[in-house]
């Protein structure tokens, strides 16, 4: 296991030194905690927002307690939401020693959220994050192994953790799982390495290695940044998707697979061969890095989760946008932007904005994040034009609306 000491960029900057290779344990520079999240905002998210299973689950002595025990049916008009998340049963399991894990945390936390934009730019796939509390002296989940990359981030208390070897190296998840050969490969062989995460440490544990860890005598919080691995199998398949769609035009590419015999009479008119190289050709031409990079990036803004912090009053905001308004690019907002001959396309989680090909100037100034006046924006459009465009980069939530203060700057 490789251990890196001294790194503060979330164990990114030294990743081709143990990428789904090896385990790794970073160790911050003195007293480098993270400040980003804690237990405190854990128990307000957990208690104020109404959950839902399997938001919220939780294990006992790394068995899964039934939902069953932790759940209720909400009913509101008549209607029903069963699954709902008691915290006061939550807390109950807690104080007996219960480890609770919220799913993809990111979309309660904007600061979580940040995070994951900052595990995705470096990975080029998308990253959640689960958040899991376990009080102290108690085990989280059985040893296991996971089908995606994860970055453990040591917030509050620390946890002794066991790591062994690959049970499946870059493992896709599609081999079934069988707990009881964990069970019994993990009892029979001695752990490979063994240590204490303390807060501020990161590890990262590659996808197919078996791991378990127990917290020690402070309760624990750890968030666990999971990365979906774009693979080549991923990246090429998309890429040869999106180029067949590009390709719909071409006749060639609409006419039908013909095998020789398969239309009456057509003997030798057809060969299985006849068109193949074409098409294939034209294909593999258009697999260029280019286009698996845009694959792999469009990968990650369909699954992100866009932050929605203050979207609904942007759009109350927007109404009375005028030239002296200040607007700023989103932080957080996962985003593509594709120039076309005519048109710009902003490629963004639910949906495609399309703009006029005028607009470029104006959105590559923008996208550098600054808080910029409206009748600033940069580019050839007119003041009506600058407001219409920054009307509808408010709306679809790709810009703020800076407040009244930030107008007198
Ligand atoms: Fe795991």
């Amino acid at each position: 296991m490789i251990e890196i000491k001294g790194c503060n960029d979330y164990a990114l900057g030294q990743l081709e030194r143990y990428w789904e290779e090896q385990p790794a344990r970073i160790i911050p520079r003195e007293g480098g905690r993270f400040d980003f999240f804690d237990s405190f905002e854990f128990f307000k998210i957990l208690n104020s927002k109404e959950m839902k299973f399997p938001m919220v689950r939780l294990y006992q002595d790394g068995v899964p307690i039934d939902e069953g025990e932790y759940t209720f049916t909400r009913r509101y008009g008549g209607e029903e939401f069963p699954l709902t998340v008691d915290p006061n049963k939550v807390g109950v399991f807690i104080s007996e020693g219960a480890t609770t894990i919220i799913q993809s945390i990111e979309q309660h936390s904007s600061s979580v959220a940040g995070l994951c934009r900052v595990y995705e730019e470096s990975l080029f796939c998308p990253v959640q994050a689960n958040a899991f509390y376990t009080p102290c002296e108690k085990q989280s989940v059985a040893a296991h192994y996971d089908s995606s990359d994860v970055f453990v981030l040591q917030i509050d208390g620390s946890k002794d953790w066991r790591l062994w070897d690959f049970f499946e190296k870059r493992s896709n998840g599609k081999r079934p799982y069988n707990q009881q050969v964990i069970d019994d490969l993990t009892r029979k062989t001695p752990p490979k390495f063994t240590f204490r995460l303390n807060p501020g440490e990161i590890l990262y544990l590659p996808r197919g290695l078996i791991h378990q860890a127990q917290t020690t005598e402070n309760d624990s919080l750890h968030i666990s940044m999971i990365a979906h691995p774009t693979t080549w199998k991923l990246s090429v398949s998309k890429a040869i998707e999106q180029i067949a769609d590009s390709l719909e035009a071409d006749l060639k590419f609409r006419s039908t697979v013909l095998v020789s015999g398969s239309i009456v009479g057509s003997k030798s008119k057809f060969s299985e061969s006849s068109g193949v190289n074409e098409v294939v050709d034209k294909i593999v031409d258009s697999i260029t890095w280019d286009q698996l990079k845009v694959s792999a990036v469009r990968r990650v803004i369909k699954s992100s989760f866009p932050s929605r912090e203050g979207r609904l009053l942007d759009i109350i905001k927007n109404r009375t946008l005028s030239r002296d308004s200040f607007i700023q690019w989103r932080e957080q907002q996962p985003f593509e932007i594709e120039a076309r001959d005519s048109e710009v396309v902003i490629h963004l989680t639910d949906r495609a904005l399309i703009l006029p090909k005028v607009s470029f100037v104006a959105i590559q100034g923008l996208k550098n994040g600054e808080p910029v006046r409206v009748k600033s924006i940069r580019g050839l459009l007119t003041i009506d034009g600058k407001i219409s465009l920054a009307q509808a980069l408010v709306k679809n939530g790709i810009c703020t609306v800076l407040d009244f203060r930030h107008e007198q700057v």
